[in-house]
């Protein structure tokens, strides 16, 4: 008879470090195997820029990149992330405080009102223009349509993708 498999090195219950490295930083925490990685960030990183809304996948407000990726982060555990690269919208501005030009064009066309869907929007465009740099309106449209906004009527987030697509491929 085989041997039974050894028991899961993950236990319910116990904290695991985690390592990663989070815009440009080595840094690290503990989680329990079943923290989502939208907490994680927050609470024991402490980088709250990352909006947390519904929690299971649907409104976007939670959106990172990992490994160049946007992800929802609520639908991601923490423990799924050791050791990849993380991007949160703290990580867009550069080191001396100057916006991207995502943020600019989002700043000058008004494309937010509270804000609290703007971080997952910014992080979904900033993977989406680095892949597609010359997007249609209808794909932007797509990528905008993942992020639930109560506030905009998104014509001005619309606005703004289409400027800010056209700015960085203006740049290269
Ligand atoms: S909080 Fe993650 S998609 Fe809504
Ligand atoms: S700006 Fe308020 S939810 Fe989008």
């Amino acid at each position: 008879m085989a041997e039974q498999q050894a028991s899961p090195t993950l236990k319910a219950g116990q904290r695991h470090e985690v390592s990663l490295e989070l815009n440009g930083r080595q840094v690290s925490g503990w989680a329990e195997p079943r923290m989502l990685l939208s907490d994680f960030i927050r609470h024991e990183l402490g980088a709250t820029g990352t909006h947390v809304g519904c929690e299971h996948g649907v409104c976007g407000a939670c959106t990172v990149r990992i490994d160049g990726k946007a992800v929802r982060a609520c639908l991601t555990l923490a423990v799924q992330a050791e050791g990849s690269k993380i991007q949160t919208v703290e990580g867009l501005a550069a080191a001396d405080g100057k916006l991207s030009l995502l943020q600019q064009a989002f700043q000058r066309n008004f494309a937010l009102q509270c804000g609290y869907c703007t971080p997952g929007i910014l992080m979904s465009l900033a993977h989406y223009l680095e892949t597609n740099p010359s997007p249609s309106e209808q794909q932007l449209r797509e990528v905008i349509g993942g992020h639930l906004c109560r506030c905009t009527g998104y014509t001005h987030i619309m606005a703004a993708a289409v400027e800010a697509a056209a700015a960085m491929r203006q740049a290269g």
